[in-house]
């Protein structure tokens, strides 16, 4: 279930070309649950009729501070305390100028004055007056008083120049908007995340290792955070970057990825292992590069400790949330690993197709736990790890 499910929404729609994408936009907030309120200024009717946006979002369109029919429906402060988020799609630079300037002369900006609720802006203009120091200036103000800014994107525009200030497409802004309300579903709680792989040395410059990017592992610390944790990130050798409210400790062995785990196990409260640590090791690690002689060569492997199942043995043990990478039999094989590990949860996923599991940019997931099951369909990791945090949430327990 989406975070904007039972959100009220109030929409506010400016004087700009992109105003024909709200209308997705409008459908996309509906497909979420939301419940949608649009506010459409004088010259946002010039270039789209409200009628459309009625239809659409199934409440009369808001227009004007001085209709003493809507005043009567809804006042606009009924509708500013109404509003669990605001979102302004597309914003010109005129109306982030009056934003800015905390001027209240239309329903809209009235609205944001009057209201408690997040504001978040998709802005739309040509590419000059985007980068124009003065709009610059005007964003910058309403970031400091804490609006969101979503975009702009870049590209080529309506009036043929090219470059940033493009409105974001409908989904892009759904998916900004939904973390929003994400904020605190772990607040206060402590998650640690193993991500990336783990290399094992042969030799000074060879080692065994395997495909995993961090992408998903990276997901995950980064939805946490959003959620309001405070996140410690165990990451194997990989080429990703931590938003630097996340604390990082690289690592390269699995023994290496371990000692650092259990350093930090008595502070946390949930343990999400993505990484995909190596089962095996070479049992002699070369002083030397190895040199080429005989036609075969035999590497002797010994078995590394496995960091989940060492942190879910503790006594007093955090939340431990695996991941099951698989080529077949999914869920067979997941229910197992939950069991034989003790997990409180575990995320199944397949590793053998191109568009999923290791180093794709989405991946699809059947999360196990001893209640019950669900399944997420294949989406982008980022989104993936937004669901998944959340289930998480709502299933541990203090
Ligand atoms: O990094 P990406 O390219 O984005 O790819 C993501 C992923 C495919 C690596 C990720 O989604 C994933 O499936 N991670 C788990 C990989 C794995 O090692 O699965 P496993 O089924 O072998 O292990 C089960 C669980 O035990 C995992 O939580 C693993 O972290 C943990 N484990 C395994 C072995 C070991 N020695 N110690 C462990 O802690």
């Amino acid at each position: 279930m989406s975070f904007l499910h039972n959100k009220n929404i109030v929409l506010g729609i400016t004087g700009g070309i992109a105003a024909y994408k709200s209308l997705s936009l409008v459908r996309r907030l509906k497909d979420q649950g939301a419940n949608v309120r649009v506010v459409m200024t004088d010259a946002a009717q010039e270039f789209i009729r409200p009628l459309s946006f009625q239809a659409l979002s199934g409440n009369a369109v808001h227009l004007s501070l001085l209709d003493a029919e809507a005043e009567a429906a809804m006042g606009h402060i009924e509708l500013a305390r109404w509003a669990d988020l605001i979102v302004i799609a597309p914003a010109t630079a005129n109306s982030m100028a009056r934003l800015a300037n905390g001027q209240a002369d239309d329903l809209l900006t009235t609205l944001c004055l009057a209201s408690k609720a997040p504001l978040a802006i998709a802005p739309a203009m040509n590419q000059a007056m985007w980068s124009n120091s003065v709009t610059q200036q005007n964003r910058q103000t309403l970031v400091d008083r804490g609006a969101v800014i979503l975009g702009p994107a870049s590209g080529e525009q309506a009036c043929g120049d090219v470059g940033e200030g493009r409105m974001l497409e409908a989904d892009e802004i759904v998916e900004q908007i939904e973390p929003l309300f994400n904020l605190q579903a772990l607040s206060g709680v402590r998650v640690l995340v193993t991500a990336g792989p783990t290399r094992e040395a042969i030799d000074p410059v060879r080692y065994i290792s395997n495909h995993s990017s961090g992408k998903m592992g990276y997901a995950i610390a980064q939805a946490a955070l959003e959620a309001g944790a405070s996140v410690e990130l165990v990451s194997g050798p990989c080429a990703l970057v931590a938003n630097d409210r996340i604390s990082r400790t690289d690592v390269e062995s699995a023994k290496e990825m371990q000692q650092v785990v259990l350093q930090h196990i008595e502070q946390v409260d949930i343990f999400i292992a993505v990484a995909a640590v190596a089962d095996y090791r070479p049992k002699q690690v070369s002083g030397q590069k190895i040199k080429k002689q005989a036609d075969k060569m035999n590497i002797e492997l010994i078995k590394n400790p496995d960091i989940l199942a060492s942190v879910a043995g503790l006594q007093h043990r955090p939340f431990c949330v695996g991941f099951a990478a698989e080529t077949e039999k999914l869920e067979q094989h997941a229910r197992l690993k939950l069991e034989a590990k003790q997990l409180d949860m575990i995320v199944a996923n397949r590793v053998d197709q191109s568009d999923g599991g290791f180093n794709s940019d989405y991946n699809s997931a059947t999360v196990i736990w001893a209640g019950g099951q669900h399944v997420f369909e294949k989406t982008s990791k980022s989104r993936l790890a937004t669901d998944l945090v959340r289930l998480i949430a709502e299933h541990y327990t203090i």
